[in-house]
């Protein structure tokens, strides 16, 4: 078997636009290409990290101050890198992850206050990485939120903020794609999950 490189791969996008729907496609696609890949998401990804994720995602949307949670997330992704990225990628696997630390710059940065600079600090003091290749799934938030809603789940505390929330998102991932035009795709998400998922492929054909 030939090494190759690993390819660290993260998928954004607001609440519903089908980022866990195609990454797991990715990962079956590239799978049957013979690459080792390592399908994870955040938060989560690492058995620690997934214990916080409970605390971050379920409960009442107040449960934790704006700041607390951005260090509790920023614990999960540390320990998520350390445990799963990182090993993964030094072994010439392809790690698809299911949201990564644009997340925070959305969620954490933007949705209660003006956080951004503090996620940036901590990003760069604790995480260090960004993704080889991001795709953003970028689709209109009414019919994003109502595929999100169609699946009932404990983990709602950010679907409790509803619709106002996912257009800031929308816009705020728009801009960061713009801010960062050489890692992140814009990838149309208002079509049916076959024709996303060529769409991605065929991208994903250009790094691998
Ligand atoms: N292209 C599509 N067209 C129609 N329905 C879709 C499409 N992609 C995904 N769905 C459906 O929409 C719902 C949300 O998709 P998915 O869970 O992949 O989104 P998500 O971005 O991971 O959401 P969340 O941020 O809440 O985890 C699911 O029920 C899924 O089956
Ligand atoms: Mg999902």
């Amino acid at each position: 078997m030939t090494t190759r490189p690993g390819l660290f791969v993260s998928f954004e996008g607001i609440d519903g636009s089908g980022k866990s729907t195609q990454a797991r496609r990715l990962a079956d696609h590239l799978r049957t290409e013979g690459r080792e890949v390592v399908l994870t998401r955040e938060p989560g990804g690492s058995a620690g990290a997934e214990e916080i994720r409970a605390l971050v995602l379920q409960g009442e949307p107040d449960r934790w101050s704006a700041e607390t949670e951005l260090l509790l997330f920023t614990a999960a992704r540390r320990d998520h890198l350390e445990r799963t990225i990182r090993p993964a990628l030094a072994r010439g696997a392809i790690v698809i992850c299911d949201r990564f630390a644009d997340s925070t710059r959305m969620y954490q940065g933007l949705s209660r206050g003006d956080l951004r600079a503090a996620v940036d600090t901590l990003h760069a003091l604790m995480i260090g990485v960004e993704p080889d290749l991001t795709l953003l799934i970028d689709m209109d938030p009414a019919a994003a939120l109502t595929r999100a809603k169609a699946r009932a789940t404990a983990e709602e505390r950010f679907e409790d903020f509803g619709l106002p929330l996912q257009e800031r998102m929308r816009a705020g991932f728009l801009a960061l794609a713009r801010d960062f035009p050489d890692r992140i795709t814009v990838i149309d998400g208002n079509r049916a999950p076959d024709a996303v998922a060529k769409d991605i492929a065929d991208t994903l054909k250009a790094h691998t």
